[in-house]
């Protein structure tokens, strides 16, 4: 299955296809025979981090799978231990030896942390390492409109992406078009809900994937597509795998659309309360 009729346009010339794999919990040699699954299967925009202590694995996935690596768009992201200039140059070079390639497709800051206040000179980082040819598209996650609004002010450069937590339950509508209206193309997280609540068997998605004869995993990747938002779930199953490609037969009605935003819970949806600006995470 090949993505690439239907890539998002960044604003920095480059493109990247609608859907990506997500590897939270994928390590290891289980986690290499997935990732290569996947790979293999059409799945070019693989989403890592430092934290998800898996960079090695997502290393080894590319070295095995049949696709060259030019093809492949490697994303990582910036612990919080690593806002400060100098410490974002070197984490991004070590990252980069750890998965053993030499520059990143994609990398973002992984959270703002904004009591910390160091954000934009992790920002920074990010833009002098893509001037060094370390990256090719720069981009944040979890950032608010005033994080963006600080960044872009201070350095000159909007980020091309910003990876937020996204799935029916919230939505985070007003965040998607902060980012909209930069320019930013927005990247969804855990947007199957990653089992923590119980998006996947909600009656009112389940009678609209029935009318289409889709799946809720399928209708729910389908309205983040229709909503110009990029989707990174996560799957290992070979199942999974497959039927998160399958989106391109099908789409949704305006009303349909309008019964998934009407699902959103607000604040009380986040899967963890993990709000940008109280969520600390620093390795
Ligand atoms: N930037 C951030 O702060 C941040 C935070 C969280 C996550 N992320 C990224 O977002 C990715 C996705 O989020 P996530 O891993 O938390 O959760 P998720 O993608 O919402 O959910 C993953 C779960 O959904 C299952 N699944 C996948 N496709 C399915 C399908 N078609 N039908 C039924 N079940 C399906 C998977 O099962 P199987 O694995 O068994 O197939 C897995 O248990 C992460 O892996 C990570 O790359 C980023």
């Amino acid at each position: 299955m090949s993505l690439k009729e239907y890539e998002f346009q960044l604003n920095d010339g480059t493109s990247l296809p609608p859907v990506g794999m997500g590897t939270v919990h994928m390590q290891g040699a289980k986690g290499v025979t997935s990732l290569v699954q996947a790979i293999d299967r059409g799945y070019r925009l693989i989403d890592t981090s430092t934290n998800y202590n898996n960079e090695g694995m997502v290393g080894e996935a590319i070295r095995r799978s049949s696709v060259p690596r030019e093809e492949l768009i490697i994303s990582s992201k910036l612990p919080g231990a690593a806002h400060d200039y100098d410490k974002a140059i070197l984490m991004i070079q070590e990252s980069l030896y750890r998965i053993g390639i030499d520059y990143f497709d994609k990398y973002l800051i992984h959270w703002p942390l904004p009591k910390q206040g160091k954000f934009t000179e992790a920002w920074q980082g990010l833009v002098d390492a893509q001037k060094f040819g370390l990256i090719k598209t720069i981009g944040v996650s979890n950032f608010l409109e005033e994080h963006l609004d600080q960044i872009i002010s201070e350095t000159g450069v909007t980020p091309a992406t910003n990876q937020i937590e996204r799935h029916p339950y919230f939505n985070n509508k007003e965040l998607v078009q902060v980012n909209e209206e930069r320019g930013i193309i927005t990247e969804a997280w855990s947007p199957l809900g990653r089992e923590i609540n119980d998006v996947l068997t909600n009656d009112t998605l389940r009678s609209i994937a029935d009318k289409y004869g889709k799946s809720v995993a399928q209708v729910i990747l389908r309205w983040n597509y229709e909503n110009n938002v990029l989707t990174v779930a996560k799957a290992s199953n070979p199942v999974h795998q497959k039927a998160n490609l399958d989106l391109f037969d099908f789409s949704l009605s305006e009303e349909d659309k309008e019964h998934i935003d009407s699902l959103d819970q607000g604040e009380d949806g986040r899967l963890q309360g993990q709000h940008p600006n109280e969520y600390e995470e620093f390795d």
